[in-house]
Parts: structure tokens; C-alpha cells; sequence
């Protein structure tokens, strides 16, 4: 059997001012389709697999209530809800022990929640190869993006030997994971050639991924499998509770794929983007003429301007700026150069501290 499950438990901070603490990027629509990015991600595994019962979410505590609004088919026990976000580590390793005791001989597929794809029949074919390659190998399937500027913000992926023949998509062993590299480093990968960028899309065995975790986050496996041993007899859920908010938060690239050397990728174009930061906004949504505006605006000599208001009443007026993002929503004015949308992140920190 093949279970999917999506991580929808992310704080979508660089997508602020629009997604806030209580309703990050996942639960927004971004685009015209009226599906919001969660609700996409769960319309291709259902095209995928079929029906609505297989599908898992992982999410927090504060989210519960938006997943089950958004995805009203899915049945209560699919969703997981973590008592804390400790990052996609112990999300992952949560789902996967789940899924053991009810289907030790699984496969199972991560999905993030914060994707477009565009081309979801060739999505459908490479994860099926995924699965199968991860079903006959017990390996760590990655699926590989080839990467068109050296982004700081993606996972990147050397490829090793090819292993696949006769399949519509190659596949290859892994030579080495690099998670976020710095810019000089992402600027030397795709000067090399031989790297894509990780899609953060996995396939892989329960029992492999399960392995992985006992070998290279003994701590964190013990940790969680025992809060989760201790409940099984009851209702409530409380080694979990009072475990949960103690596991390191690490995620899952950094704590899994970075250290094992069973990984594969499958290198693979369907349209996909990650909806990282407001830049996404320009491959969204095609701009007239040089700036992309959402809502009203005037610009003078304003170009490469990426404009943005939730408020059919408000109006943004630009003059004499380039390459610059402003974002009203939500009772914020967001200001920002087009070049320093990752350090948004810094800001949502800082008020956190002092709000
Ligand atoms: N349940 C749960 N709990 N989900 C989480 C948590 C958590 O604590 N933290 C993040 N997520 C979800 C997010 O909502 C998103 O759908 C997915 O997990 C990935 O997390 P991000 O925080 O968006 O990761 P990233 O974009 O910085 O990096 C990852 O994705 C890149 C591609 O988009 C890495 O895998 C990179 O290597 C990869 O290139
Ligand atoms: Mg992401």
C-alpha cells in the first residue's frame, strides 16, 4: 500500500503580512482557482491514488480546525496533530510510526503543502516510479528539480550513478545532500552541473525511513516511539503532549537526508514551484507590463515592482522605485526590496520578541 501524507504545519513566515501566525501560507489561495495551496496538494494525491481515505496531514495544534475546514472528506483519524512544531523531523517520524503499526509494509510519500504544480500528469507518473523504486530498493527517493538560479532557500542534490533503465525517468543514486547551502556554494553547484534541487517530496518505505531515523536520530526515535508506546492504550494523548514540545527541532533534511548514503532522485519538470517568498508572486501571476500588482495601483517610473493589497479599497501608489515589494494586508504596509524577502523572517521574529 501507498500512503500519502502532507505537512501542513509550517509557519509560512516569509509570506508575511498575508499569512499570519494563525493562517500561514498553506491555507491561502494564491492564485485564481479558488483551491487554496493545501487543498491542491490534497486535489493531486486524490487524482493519484484515488480516494480521499488514504490521505494523511500532519499539522500543529492551532490548525486543526482550518485542515478539517478545508479538506472536509477526510476522515478525523487521518490527521495527526503535533502538540508542538518541532520542524518536519519529528513531523515525518510521527506519520511514519503511524503508519507502521497499522502498515508496517508501506510505502509512504511526504508532500509540502506550499507547492504549485502545474503539470500534474507527468506529477502523477514520477512519483508512481518513486513508489515503485522505493517499494523494490528501500531506498530514500528524492524527487530533483533542475535548478534555474542559485537559490539559498532549496535543498540541493549531487547526483551519483544512474540506476534506472527503461523507465520514462532516470533515476540516480545520491552522491551528496546539501540543505540551504550559502550563495557562493549554490553558485558553484549550478556552475557544476550535476546538482537539482530537492523538491522536498519523498517516497519512500516505512521501514526504511524508520531505520534511517533509528540510525542517524537515535535520541529523537526514542523519544517519540516510547510517547507513543505509553499511549497506546489510551485516549489522551499525553506522553505525546509532554514529549513533543522537547524534541529538537530539526527538519527533516538536515536530520535525515544530509547523513544517510541510501538516497535516491529522480530528476523530473512538471511545473513545479515552491511558493517560498513573494518573488513566487512574479511566476504566479503574469504582470501587466513590468510590474506584477494585485489589487489597485498606480506606479510612476516604478518597475519590477511586485504590488499587493487584500483590500478592494486601498490603493498603492509607487514613484521612482525598482525591484521593490509592497504588501498591505492585514492592517500591515510591508516594504521591501525585491532582493531581501528571505530576511522577512527576521521581522515576524522581532515581533515576536516584542510584539
Ligand atoms: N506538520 C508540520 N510540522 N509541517 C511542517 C512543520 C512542522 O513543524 N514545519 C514545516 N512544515 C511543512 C510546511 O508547511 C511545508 O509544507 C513543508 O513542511 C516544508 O517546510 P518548509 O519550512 O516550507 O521547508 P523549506 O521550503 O524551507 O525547505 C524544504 O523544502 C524545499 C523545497 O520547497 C527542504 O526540504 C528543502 O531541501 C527543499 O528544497
Ligand atoms: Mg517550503
Amino acid at each position: 500500500p501507498f500512503v500519502p501524507v502532507i505537512l501542513a504545519g509550517g509557519s509560512g513566515e516569509r509570506f508575511w503580512p498575508l499569512s499570519r501566525r494563525h493562517r500561514p501560507k498553506q491555507f491561502l489561495t494564491l492564485d485564481d482557482s479558488g483551491r487554496s495551496l493545501l487543498q491542491a496538494t490534497s486535489d493531486r494525491l486524490v487524482t493519484l491514488c484515488g480516494e480521499p481515505e488514504g490521505l494523511m496531514v500532519v499539522t500543529g495544534n492551532d490548525y486543526r480546525s482550518q485542515v478539517l475546514e478545508q479538506l472536509p472528506d477526510m476522515p478525523l483519524e487521518n490527521l495527526l496533530v503535533e502538540p508542538a512544531a518541532r520542524d518536519t523531523a519529528p513531523a515525518v517520524l510521527y506519520a511514519a510510526l503511524r503508519i507502521a503499526r497499522m502498515q508496517p509494509e508501506a510505502v509512504m510519500g511526504v508532500f509540502p503543502a506550499d507547492h504549485r504544480v502545474t503539470d500534474s500528469q507527468t506529477f502523477g507518473r514520477v512519483v508512481r516510479q518513486a513508489i515503485a523504486l522505493a517499494a523494490g530498493s528501500g531506498r530514500l527517493v528524492t524527487i530533483g528539480i533542475t535548478p534555474t538560479f542559485p537559490a539559498t532557500g532549496y535543498g540541493y542534490i549531487q547526483r551519483g550513478a544512474a540506476t534506472s533503465e527503461g523507465e520514462e525517468f532516470m533515476a540516480y543514486t545520491v552522491t551528496r545532500f546539501t540543505e540551504k547551502p550559502d550563495s557562493e556554494t549554490a553558485q558553484g553547484f549550478l556552475a557544476d552541473g550535476g546538482y537539482t534541487w530537492n523538491s522536498g517530496i519523498f517516497v519512500w518505505k516505512v521501514s526504511a525511513i524508520l531505520d534511517a531515523f533509528r540510525q542517524h536520530q537515535p535520541e529523537l526515535y526514542r523519544q517519540l516511539s516510547d510517547a507513543m508506546d505509553a499511549d497506546a492504550h489510551g485516549l489522551t494523548h499525553r506522553a505525546l503532549r509532554e514529549t513533543f514540545p522537547t524534541l529538537p527541532k530539526i527538519s527533516i533534511d538536515y536530520a535525515i537526508l544530509e547523513k544517510s548514503d541510501t538516497v535516491s532522485v529522480i530528476p523530473a519538470e512538471f511545473g513545479w514551484d515552491d511558493l517560498g517568498d513573494w518573488n513566487a508572486l512574479e511566476r504566479l501571476l503574469k504582470g501587466e507590463g513590468e510590474n506584477v500588482a494585485v489589487g489597485r495601483h498606480v506606479g510612476l517610473d516604478t518597475g519590477g515592482a511586485i504590488l499587493y493589497t487584500t483590500n478592494g479599497d486601498d490603493l498603492i501608489a509607487t514613484i521612482g522605485l525598482d525591484d521593490v515589494v509592497v504588501v498591505r494586508a492585514n492592517e500591515v504596509t510591508l516594504v521591501v526590496r525585491k532582493d531581501r524577502t528571505q530576511d522577512i523572517k527576521r521581522v515576524v521574529q522581532q515581533l515576536k520578541e516584542h510584539p
